[in-house]
């Protein structure tokens, strides 16, 4: 069991983190904090603590405005920023258009950890995702082995079941991911997907995975724009846990990660989606998988749109 988790925003994707580890029992104290409302961390907390003793879960659960309470964190979720939503205008902001104002919410983020958990493993969820996890790190000046964005899990499950529905099997049996930035230009690696360990093509062809690649590659833009207001919240909270639960079990699992490159995939410097090993030194291992031309073309393709939003992040200082 892990000691304490911190998550900074207690908004959609807060709440269910929170509930969540509630529910699995995953870490004796869960510390949530959120500068909205009266108390919306608190209110949250009261919420999923009031229905403790259904779950039959003893959690120490605390919210609050102010990061005091990520004192002694292990782990700390970040998921504060302003999520993509409607305009009045009825068009949709792409992730990298959140980055003005979510640059100035990580940055008050980045302030909490360095003075309360400084030691923490960070996993970022806000958007747009590289950037943000690429701000927090010049900011926390942590160790790279031990910040990391939280995209490839959830961009590869949506590719997973997509996968799964068009084959008519379980998603249990397919393996799938997606490399790159967390935003259109992501890349759905076909080479690497199988079902029950057989090539995918075997069972969906080619104009129908083309198709399942588009979807996979808009997949967030889809709930987006069917919430009306919003983001996709219950698949992202569930899928930065199986990171959490990777590096506390110390489980050596390979799974997509926002990883800081340092030379892997010819790239330097940038965070980027790529297929690490997670155990209890957070990133052990970048692992660099073997892609077709189209694939490295398009994976480069998604890191220039990466380096590009980088880019604006240093430029805003
Ligand atoms: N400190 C703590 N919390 C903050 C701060 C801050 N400085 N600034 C904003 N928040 C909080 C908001 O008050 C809000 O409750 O972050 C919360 C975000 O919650 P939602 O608006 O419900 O957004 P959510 O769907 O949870 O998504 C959060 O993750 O997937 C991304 O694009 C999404 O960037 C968005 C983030």
């Amino acid at each position: 069991m892990i000691n304490k988790i911190g998550i900074v925003g207690g908004g959609n994707i807060g709440g269910v983190l929170a509930a969540e580890i509630v529910s699995r029992r995953l870490a004796r104290n869960v510390a949530l904090v959120d500068v909205k409302g009266p108390d919306l961390a608190a209110g949250k907390c009261l919420d999923i603590a009031e229905a403790m003793p259904v779950y039959g879960s003893d959690v120490n659960i605390v919210g609050a405005k102010t990061y005091d309470i990520l004192t002694g964190c292990d782990f700390v979720i970040n998921t504060a920023g302003v999520p993509r939503a409607m305009r009045p205008d009825g068009t949709f902001p792409s992730r990298e258009e959140l980055l003005a104002i979510n640059l100035q919410i990580t940055d008050l983020v980045a302030d909490g950890i360095n003075e309360f958990a400084p030691g923490a493993f960070v996993i970022s969820i806000a958007n747009p995702l590289d950037a943000i996890v690429y701000r927090l790190f010049k900011k926390l000046k942590a160790n790279p082995a031990r910040i990391m964005g939280m995209a490839g899990v959830l961009d590869s499950a949506r590719y997973k079941y997509f996968v799964a529905t068009a084959a008519g099997v379980s998603v249990e049996n397919v393996e799938a991911v997606v490399l790159g930035g967390h935003g259109d230009t992501m890349v759905p690696i076909r080479s690497a997907c199988r079902i029950y360990g057989l090539p995918v093509e075997q069972f969906v062809d080619a104009k129908a995975l083309d198709a399942i690649e588009d979807r996979t590659r808009n997949a967030g833009g889809e709930v987006v724009k069917l919430l009306g207001s919003g983001s996709a919240f219950v698949s992202p909270a569930i899928s930065a846990l199986e990171m959490v639960e990777a590096i506390a079990f110390d489980k050596k699992k390979i799974v997509p990660v926002c990883a800081l490159l340092q030379g892997q995939y010819g790239v330097d410097g940038l965070f980027v989606g790529v297929p690490c090993i997670l155990g209890k030194g957070g990133i052990e291992k970048i692992i660099e998988i073997t892609l077709t031309p189209a694939e490295a073309e398009a994976l480069k393709k998604s890191v220039d749109a990466v380096r590009k939003t980088c880019a604006e992040v240093d430029a805003a200082k």
